[in-house]
């Protein structure tokens, strides 16, 4: 049990705002240096943090020769990842590396043999675990309330969600689309509900149509960019079909962009067991009625809907909290390198199998 604070820095600054609150809540750590490229991004979240113009970098290179870090968020684009985190981990750091882990399983393995090597923990942000409704599921789950569970529908759709030409939409930084970026998160969800069932084969069809147009691009300026429409090389709809072990099937769906409700953005999770179904149903972001239970008693059909209280932390600052909690005490990760790994596994595979139009067994 480590009495002093773990010394943590951030490398990126977007989404990297949520894993300093997570650094900030947990009484683990203590936030002491950020990194960014952008030196006004920088600014203003040291700022926000309160951390000294000399724990400021914009090479994170730098900051791990100078900061003495024990732990190191890498909230990078994800073409960024391994070569960042490999120094990290070199360097004698933890890592929490956003999602996905890699854009390619090659990439993620020596992500891992690096962990192994030097002895660091290297863990995965999979922060949409951590919601109540989704957390209400698994003690469901966990209480044996869905019986056998043999088939999942896993979605993340939206209307207009493009990222714009930005790093997001091209294929060398991104790696892939919608099915790299929200695909990712359904996967694990689903299958750390389930307990990590292995994968056994997949079919993947990812699509096109609307990136390469222009088309339904993200409203904020943020995700825009003065590039055109060209430069998108990447999916922006996605479909696959997993077959596991102990006879379950997994359907999963991701698009930034399609013809439905204006600006809907919809995460839903539906998990058919022999005893009873759950439903997740998330609109626009909505925290209350996401969730419905089906199920039979005294010979009749029931319908469940919980009201949950969400009087806890959640999302990065949950996982963040969690993961370091785990850490200071030799607890397994709550999202260790072996999930972001099978995450890439499964994704590359579908794309290998959208391309060839065939089926794919995993290893
Ligand atoms: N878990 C989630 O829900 C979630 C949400 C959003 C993004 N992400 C992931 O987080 C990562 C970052 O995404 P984002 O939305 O924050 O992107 P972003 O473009 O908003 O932020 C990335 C930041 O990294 C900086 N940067 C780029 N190259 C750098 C370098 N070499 N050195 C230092 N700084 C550099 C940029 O200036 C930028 O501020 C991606 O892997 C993405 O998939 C996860």
């Amino acid at each position: 049990m480590t009495t002093s604070l773990l010394r943590a820095g951030i490398v990126g600054l977007g989404i990297g705002g949520e894993h300093a609150r997570g650094f900030v809540r947990s009484p683990h750590t203590e936030l002491v240096a950020l990194c960014d490229s952008d030196p006004n991004r920088l600014a203003q979240r040291a700022a926000e943090y309160g951390v000294p113009p000399e724990l400021c970098f914009t090479d994170y290179k730098t900051m791990l020769a100078e900061a003495k870090l024990d732990v190191v968020s890498i909230c990078l684009p994800n073409a960024l990842h391994a070569e960042s985190t490999i120094a990290a981990l070199e360097g004698g750091a933890h890592v929490i590396c956003e999602k996905p882990l890699a854009p390619s399983l090659f990439e993620a393995r020596d992500m891992q043999r690096a962990a192994e090597i030097n002895h660091r923990r290297l863990m995965v942000a999979y922060n949409h675990r951590y919601r109540a409704d989704v957390l209400w599921i698994r003690r469901m789950i966990a209480e044996g309330r869905l019986g056998k569970i043999y088939n999942a529908y896993a979605w993340w759709r939206r209307e207009t969600g493009i990222p714009g030409s930005g790093w997001f939409s091209q294929k060398h930084m991104a790696g892939g689309g919608a099915l790299i970026d929200l695909g990712v998160h359904m996967l694990d969800m689903t299958l750390w509900l389930l307990g990590f069932p292995r994968v056994q084969t997949v079919s993947g069809h990812v699509t096109s149509y609307f990136g390469g147009r222009g088309l339904k691009v993200w409203g904020s300026p943020r995700w825009v960019n003065d590039a055109s429409a060209e430069a998108f090389s990447v999916d922006d709809g996605a479909v696959g079909f997993l077959r596991c072990e102990g006879d379950l099937a997994i359907n999963l769906h991701a698009s930034w962009a399609e013809h439905r409700q204006p600006r809907e953005d919809i995460i839903r999770l539906e998990l058919s067991g022999t005893e009873g179904t759950a439903v997740l149903n998330v609109v626009n972001y909505v925290r209350d009625g996401t969730l419905h239970f089906y199920s039979e008693m005294a010979g009749e059909a029931v319908t469940v809907t919980p009201s949950l209280r969400w009087n806890g932390i959640y999302g990065h600052e949950a996982l963040i909290v969690e993961s370091m909690a785990a850490l200071v005490n030799n607890q397994p990760a709550p999202a260790d390198v072996t999930h972001g790994v099978i995450g890439v596994q499964v994704l590359e595979a579908l794309y290998a199998s959208s391309q060839s139009k065939r089926e794919v067994v995993l290893s």
